[in-house]
């Protein structure tokens, strides 16, 4: 199964792409998480990156690109991959394409706007896994610290109000232009195109699971 986790940021991808790496035993490929370890481990590309991230920008096409090709060869993808993150604009996805990297689902998570500002807001990540709780709406077991390391969990640098404006912003210009593409894509009758699943991210996280998982067939 190999699948293409899309939303705006917030959305829902980390902790969705949770239960289903899980459940179709296959990799999650967070271009995201990438660039936070990047960050974390002071590489050249980490420093870059930082910038860029905290003002809620984009990293340049080429850059992801080659660093998603380097991680799917790395990768155990027998069983296939998850994106979550990633394509984040036309170019990327038509770089997959090009590649002949094909997808079976491309799963997008619908949240609007207002919903996603408060949701940032009590965010609390375990940076060296990824793993995403929310303070009320998914809390861990014990407050302030990761359920399997018990490490602490921090807020994001990218989650300050006016950071989650703009990186909206950035969604709506840039990425949601993609349920156009793919859609497209579909209906040009290239049996190799996608098929879309569009999900009302808006309900209790196990209630979106559940959708997911109906929709593909689990
Ligand atoms: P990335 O890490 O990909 O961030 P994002 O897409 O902005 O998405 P988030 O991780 O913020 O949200 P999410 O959808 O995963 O939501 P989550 O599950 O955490 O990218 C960060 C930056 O890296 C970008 O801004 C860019 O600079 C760069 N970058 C990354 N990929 C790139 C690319 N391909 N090209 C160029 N640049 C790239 O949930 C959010 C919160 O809500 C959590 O607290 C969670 O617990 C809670 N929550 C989840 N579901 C629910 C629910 N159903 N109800 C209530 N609360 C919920
Ligand atoms: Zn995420």
């Amino acid at each position: 199964m190999k699948l293409i986790l899309l939303g705006a940021p917030g959305a829902g991808k980390g902790t969705q792409a949770n239960y289903i790496k899980e459940k179709f035993g296959i990799p999650q490929i967070s271009t995201g998480d990438m660039l936070r370890a990047a960050i974390k481990a002071g590489s050249p590309l980490g420093i870059a990156a930082k910038k860029v991230m905290d003002a809620g920008n984009l990293i340049s096409d080429e850059i992801i690109i080659n660093l998603v090709k380097e991680r799917i060869k790395e990768a155990d993808c027998t069983n296939g991959f998850l994106f979550d993150g990633f394509p984040r604009t036309i170019p990327q996805a038509q770089a997959m394409k090009d590649a002949g990297i094909r997808i079976d689902y491309v799963v997008e998570i619908d949240v609007a706007d207002n919903e996603i500002v408060q949701r940032m807001g009590g965010r609390r990540v375990h940076l060296a896994s990824g793993r995403t709780y929310h303070e009320i709406f998914n809390p861990p077991k014990v407050p302030g610290k990761d359920d399997i390391t018990g490490e602490d969990l921090v807020q994001r640098p990218d989650d300050a109000e006016d950071t989650v404006i703009k990186r909206l912003s950035v969604y709506h210009e840039q990425t949601q232009p993609l349920v156009e593409y793919y859609t497209a894509w579909g209906k040009s009758g290239d049996p190799n195109a996608p098929k879309i699943i569009h999900i009302p991210g808006i309900g209790s996280v196990e209630s979106i699971r559940d959708q997911v998982f109906r929709a593909l067939g689990k």
